[in-house]
């Protein structure tokens, strides 16, 4: 990565310098110098494709609160972030968050799980969004609702946030170490997959039931569907080939399409990773994070461990197997795809690029543009190539203030389909509303990546933008947040 020193975009006051700052990186982030009006502005354009309606191109990425009750329901913390989630304007939500299958799939004691007794809960969750969103848009026509739903894997933690308890599907050289895994720990056997298989079979039915329009098979982030796509060590039919490699998706599509016949399915992918970093001990100091450094993997070559990594040098991309992932998508009639990259657990400068750590973090190892642009080039190379597909991009947070004159580009000259936002819905989920129609930016609201929203779950405390959300930012939370960093 570039070892020039890191621009703050909180500093820089216009456009121009912002795209200097990208030509000088040679990142490849499109930038315009201005807004068009709201009646050119690619935001609104509607999108009608494989039997999918989405009313603009707005879309929020999930994000999970770590804030339902043990018992997987939503809480008044829950609504309030789906409140959010409506008044943003964006026609498509995908996933709102990560759901758990089943109780023990969580990936922290509080995280939402699709099950009976908590169908009067996403009933409910769905309806306070539409009446938000109707509140703001006049109306819920072409709004495309669903659920990202997940089993955790290797990073479930379903009784305790300090308590991990991983489901892992084969051994890592680098992340059993991390997770103190013995060589004799069980991997989950064929027998446990298709009971998982079935999890999903019938959460999605659920979810159909309560008036979902889709569910998001998750394959991503490290958790249990993208660890199936890097199982090349795995024995037996779900480990090895390609084919084998992706057996869980077809099963999990197959039985969804006979259980809940009519509910769209997308999938949102890891499209690429790296093997994964750690704080360089030599540049880490009095509780101060040094830059993030890739483990060592050169005894590992080829490196068996990854998805969209060249095997040979695994710190660098390789496109061949995502492209083939989306030929099967595209096979299996799944219109829509959500493309993100990595894992917030093991690399997570590439996951959500940000210019302050998450605690179990490390300082970011470049400008944090670099990444974003990373992001954004394989969005564009994979939508190029998949034309049919429904594809929404990540990673926009980074961009503060730049945001919608990156994101209009993007959308007019076809990197992506639909823009997806994460961590700026937290603290100003209505952004690109504002900008889509033609009002200034409240500079105030803007995310700065302090990472926060990450922190405070890494230490068992609800997710929320705690610097610049009022609710959170004068809560107990937010002196328990601080002790919690503090004791690092
Ligand atoms: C607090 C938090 C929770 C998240 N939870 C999820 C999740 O449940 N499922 C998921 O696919 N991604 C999750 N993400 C990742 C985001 O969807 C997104 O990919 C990432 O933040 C980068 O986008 P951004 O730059 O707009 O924030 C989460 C991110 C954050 C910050
Ligand atoms: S805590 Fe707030 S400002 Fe910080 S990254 Fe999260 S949303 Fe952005």
């Amino acid at each position: 990565m570039s070892s020039a020193p890191i621009l703050r975009l909180g500093s820089v006051k216009d456009v121009q310098r912002f795209r200097e700052h990208l030509h000088s990186l040679d990142v490849a982030i499109p930038c315009d110098r201005e807004l068009v009006s709201p009646a050119e502005s690619p935001f609104w354009l509607p999108l009608e494709r494989g039997g999918i309606r989405i009313g603009n191109r707005m879309a929020i990425n999930p994000m999970e609160g770590w804030d339902g009750t043990p018992d997987g329901n939503p809480s008044e913390l829950t609504f309030r972030r789906w409140q959010k989630f409506g008044r943003s304007g964006a026609k498509l939500i995908w996933g709102g968050e990560a759901v758990a299958v089943s109780p023990c799939a969580r990936a922290n004691p509080n995280q939402l799980v699709m099950a009976p007794n908590t169908s009067k809960g996403f009933a409910r969750l769905r309806s306070v969004l539409i009446e938000d969103h109707r509140k703001t848009m006049g109306s819920d026509d072409g709004l495309l609702l669903g659920i990202q739903l997940t089993h955790s894997g290797r990073y479930c933690r379903p009784h305790g946030h300090d308590r991990p308890e991983p489901r892992i599907l084969h051994h890592h050289p680098i992340l059993d170490r991390r997770l103190n895994l013995p060589d004799d720990y069980p991997v989950l056997t064929d027998a446990e997959i298709a009971m998982i298989i079935e999890d999903f079979h019938t959460a999605a039915r659920a979810v159909w039931e309560l008036g979902y329009d889709f569910v998001d098979i998750k394959h991503c982030h490290g958790y249990l569907g993208h660890e199936f796509l890097s199982a090349h060590t795995r024995e037996g039919k779900y480990g090895g080939s390609f084919e084998n490699r992706t057996r869980f998706l077809r099963e999990v599509v197959e039985g969804i399409r006979a259980n809940a016949p009519g509910l769209q399915i997308g999938v949102r992918l890891s499209a690429f990773d790296t093997v994964p970093f750690r704080p360089d001990p030599a540049r880490s100091s009095n509780g101060k994070l040094g830059p993030g450094i890739p483990e060592a993997y050169e005894h590992l070559i080829p490196y068996r461990w990854g998805f969209g990594v060249d095997p040979q040098h695994p710190t660098q991309l390789d496109l061949s197997e995502p492209i083939r992932f989306l030929s099967l998508l595209e096979e299996l009639q799944v219109p829509l795809v959500n493309l993100t990259a990595g894992s917030p657990y093991y690399n997570p400068h590439l996951q959500r690029p940000a210019l302050y750590p998450p605690s179990d973090g490390y300082s970011p190892p470049g400008d944090p543009l670099i990444c974003v642009g990373q992001q954004f080039n394989a969005t564009r190379q994979l939508k190029q190539r998949f034309p049919n597909l429904i594809v929404v991009g990540t990673a926009y947070s980074y961009l503060q203030d730049f945001l919608p004159y990156v994101a209009q580009p993007a959308l007019r000259d076809g990197w992506v389909d639909v823009v997806g936002l994460g961590r700026m819905i937290l603290t100003y989920p209505e952004i690109l509303l504002d900008a889509a129609q033609g009002r200034a930016l409240q500079h105030k609201r803007i995310c700065r990546t302090f990472s926060d929203c990450t922190t405070a779950p890494r230490n068992g405390l609800p997710s929320g933008c705690y610097p610049l959300d009022t609710y959170y930012k004068h809560s107990d939370m937010m002196v328990q947040l601080a002790a919690a960093k503090a004791k690092r």
